[in-house]
């Protein structure tokens, strides 16, 4: 017999269908265009989705459905799976790291090629929050903690995906740095903290870039939920900045009818339903809404759809296709970011006949973080399969690559590697889902790859989001080894866990304190059976989905020998002692950086401190490298040989660590951010709300603004990052008309920078460049970061590079005054590579 859902096929799993280019051109006249065609009705229909990820169409405004994606690290499309992978990038602290905005405008624009190929329209992307806080859970999906380097970074982004016919939404609108309580919390900060820090990057992407779309947040801005907070939007964005796109939604964050529709939100996501329609037309009806604030929303969704257009028929229709492997695997060589190496611990050459690699991340890597920045990808290799192929290939030397865990840092049971797996039904490899009225007729049944699956809409009627049906998961797993398993089924709901046909666990999980937490880390049930190497067993994971309106719906299967950890350390250990070189892969955890959530503290998780002391105790080239997409402490690191951080690379994570412990290719990265030597050193290191509210209490001193006032000292500081090659700094040469100027908004400075290439290989180099003001305001940052340039030279070679320091590096927000003053007196401009490490500068003069 058929069933009911296979016939409406395809739905789980489909993409948007491709739609028709849109007509009329850019270069429409929007404040002219006659949307007389439309009643009131029918213009509000347009402000909000026709779903979770599409806008509705408009014939008679020849206006396609819009569709949208999440980034930033990869274009999702409309579903989460397996069957319609994407290329997953390096995460954004990754792009940060590499302070190359050409590199990240190249990246930008493989996103936006893929965005077409999924016909997606409008990608949900960058996200340009500051790093105030290094637990902010999203820290990953952030450029930076420095506003400079953020808005530079962001601007090539979004230049790069708008460059291919996509529009972006810069994300969220303002001062959603971390994430508890993020959907309520108050964030209570100066105007000149706003200005100076947090706006600074949304003003770069608005106005130097052009993003087509805002998304506004979640939480309130002094007091101000930020879709109804006028102040910022019609304000600052629209009024001042001049911004002619759309400001849309984050989703659901659109919670009041007039208030949102008056303050300047254009369009609501998702829908259909929310709080416009028909009471928005009600509202117009009675004189609370202008219908001018409706036809202007309007113009503003076709100017967004114009935009996207325009830039098509520009980039040209061969612009579409998934990202180069190429592209990603370089982009992750050019973030690695190499923070010590002693006596050349790297790159490992040809006197290393047997390499340890061990910890946790080198069998299983962090390659991306979790929530709606994830993406199912089009593959990946591990650092133990990529650098066993690498080594391999090697022409002549032999290298013995040994790898062992050495200790463990998941929460929730692994899931299986899917060649240990089935389908109970078809015997493909693979697993099967099955969906089931509640009476338990089959609806549907499929037979798929993955072990994790997200649904936020498009399941058969009945199952979940208040349905009574249940989503069945089933599998049957061989063992690749003798002794008890860990059986794990995740989901949020009541849940059932079978084995073989027994019940082994049967609970229901907690509903989680935010909805994505759900796809991130949903609750789980355990059991644990005995199996024997080559023994099948049948497992099944069943849930009944907890019943809520919104968010998304997962299902998850794990099965893991249970795990000796004791064994595990002693291997490594005894693995390390054998070898000439070992590299020890740490870093988070499975689900511990993500949207949804705040990372609990700085420390690794698990035993993994104790297991880079007791490698490093036996290794003198021991060499660590560090899987994360935020800062971790790193007690150890004055005792290992050499010491990198690899972010959260994509899908490339394995090719390009290969590429860089080999020497391949040389690591390109500069810290985005500061690396603590202890929690205690953060300016800002907890944000959790009290009673509701954020205080932003520590005003200018973020990052590396906070530690040099405090004086305390990093691990390693902002902007520090080696090559493999090294360089001196020879000359820094004011341009134009000397060292003295009159202050003001148009008092740029141009330097001419000039290093030379020191050692034996090519390499790039990063020359910050940073400003001290003259007073010693406490409560003013010491130096700020105004410019940098990447200088690129073979051995031996100079070379040199042009620099612009804007004049607001000579400027600060005046509240009283509510607008940028530029104080005369002495300035200091330093120059160097770390803002620790300074040692060239010159005095300006602003009279
Ligand atoms: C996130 C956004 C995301 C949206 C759609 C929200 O919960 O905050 O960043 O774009 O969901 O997935």
């Amino acid at each position: 017999m058929k069933n009911r859902y296979d016939e409406r096929a395809p739905r789980l799993g489909a993409e948007p269908a491709p739609s028709p280019p849109l007509d009329p051109d850019p270069g429409l006249d929007l404040a002219g265009l006659d949307l007389t065609a439309l009643d009131l009705d029918g213009k509000i229909r347009l402000l909000t989705g026709a779903d979770n990820w599409r806008l509705p169409a408009e014939d008679r405004l020849k206006l396609r459905p819009l569709a949208m994606s999440d980034g930033p690290a990869g274009v999702r499309g409309v579903v989460m799976d397996e069957r319609a992978p994407s290329s997953s990038l390096p995460c954004p602290s990754a792009l940060g790291a590499t302070w190359d905005p050409g590199l990240v405008a190249e990246v930008g624009r493989a996103l936006g090629a893929e965005a077409r190929a999924k016909n997606i329209d409008i990608l949900l992307a960058p996200t340009v929050h500051l790093m105030r806080t290094p637990l902010g859970g999203r820290g990953f999906e952030c450029f930076s903690e420095d506003p400079v380097l953020t808005a530079g970074i962001a601007a090539a982004y979004v230049r790069g995906v708008q460059s291919a016919g996509v529009a972006c939404a810069v994300k969220h609108y303002l001062c959603n740095e971390s994430e508890t309580q993020r959907w309520t919390y108050d964030v209570r900060a100066a105007e000149s903290v706003l200005r100076e820090l947090y706006l600074v990057p949304f003003e770069a992407c608005v106005r130097e870039a052009g993003a087509a779309v805002v998304m506004s947040g979640y939480n309130s801005v002094n007091g101000a939920t930020m879709t109804e907070n006028t102040t910022l939007l019609r304000g600052v964005l629209k009024d001042e900045w001049g911004f002619a796109g759309a400001v849309l939604s984050d989703w659901h964050a659109a919670r009041s009818t007039e208030a949102t529709a008056l303050a300047g939100l254009d369009l609501v996501m998702p829908g259909p339903g929310g709080p416009w329609g028909a009471q928005l037309a009600a509202a117009v009806r009675a004189g609370l809404v202008p219908e001018e604030l409706i036809d202007d929303k309007v113009r503003r969704l076709l100017h967004v759809a114009g935009t996207i257009d325009g830039a098509r028929k520009e980039a040209g229709a061969d612009e579409a296709g998934r990202a180069d492997p190429e592209l990603l695997r370089r982009a992750a060589a050019a973030a690695f970011t190499l923070l010590r190496n002693e006596d050349g611990a790297l790159p490992l050459g040809g006197d290393v006949r047997r390499l340890a690699l061990i910890g946790p991340n080198a069998v299983h890597p962090v390659t991306q973080g979790g929530g709606s920045a994830s993406v199912p990808p089009t593959g990946a290799l591990s650092p133990a399969q990529a650098l066993r192929a690498a080594l391999a290939s090697q022409a002549e030397v032999t290298t013995e690559l040994v790898t062992e865990p050495g200790c463990i840092t998941w929460a929730a049971v692994p899931e299986p590697d899917p060649a240990t797996l089935v389908d109970p039904v078809t015997g493909q490899p693979g697993t099967r889902l099955e969906f089931r009225a509640g009476r338990g007729d089959l609806l549907a049944a499929e037979h798929r790859t993955a072990t994790m699956f997200t649904w936020w809409d498009n399941l058969p009627e009945g199952v979940g989001w208040g349905g009574q049906g249940r989503i069945i998961l089933r599998a049957r797993f061989r063992a690749g080894q003798d002794g008890p398993h860990l059986v794990g089924a995740g989901g949020v709901g009541q849940l059932t866990l079978t084995v073989d046909g027994t019940v082994q666990a049967q609970g229901r999980t907690p509903v989680p304190a935010d909805p994505v937490e759900a796809m991130v880390r949903p609750g789980e049930i355990r059991a644990t059976v005995d199996l024997r190497a080559g023994q099948e067993a049948e497992v099944e994971v069943a849930l009944l989905p907890e019943n809520w309106a919104q968010g998304p719906i997962s299902i998850r299967l794990g099965v893991v020998p249970a795990p000796d950890e004791d064994a595990m350390l002693a291997a490594a250990v005894r693995a390390a002692a054998g070898a000439d070189a070992a590299v020890v892969v740490v870093g988070s955890g499975p689900a511990t950086e993500s949207e949804g959530f705040d990372r609990l503290g700085l420390g690794l998780t698990g035993r993994q401190d104790e297991l880079v002391r007791a490698v490093a105790a036996v290794n003198d080239r021991t060499i660590v490298v560090v899987n994360s997409g935020m800062p971790v402490l790193m007690p150890w690191a004055d005792d290992v040989a050499a010491v990198g951080c690899a972010w959260l690379p994509g899908q490339a994570t394995g090719e390009a660590l290969a590429d860089v412990l080999l020497g391949r290719v040389e690591p390109g990265g500069r810290l985005p951010v500061t690396l603590p030597a202890a929690e205690a050193d953060c300016p800002v290191l907890h944000a959790i709300p009290v009673d509701g509210t954020l205080h932003y209490d520590e005003g200018l001193l973020i990052g590396y603004r906070g530690f040099d006032r405090s004086g305390a000292e990093p691990r390693f500081p902002f902007g520090h990052g080696l090559g493999y090659t090294t360089w001196s700094l020879d000359s820094v040469r004011v341009e134009g008309p000397g060292q003295t100027r009159p202050a003001g908004p148009a008092a740029v400075l141009e330097l001419t920078l000039t290093g030379r290439n020191l050692g034996e290989r090519p390499g790039r180099d990063v020359q910050q460049v940073y400003v001290r003001p003259p007073d010693g305001d406490p409560s003013r940052p010491v130096r700020t970061l105004a410019a940098f340039a990447g200088l690129t030279a073979g051995p031996g070679e100079t070379a040199q590079a042009r620099v612009t320091v804007p004049a607001r590096a000579f400027g600060r927000w005046d509240e009283a005054a509510g607008d940028w003053v530029y104080p005369p007196g002495e300035y200091l401009v330093e120059v160097g590579w770390s803002s620790r490490d300074l040692p060239a500068s010159v005095l300006v003069t602003r009279t």
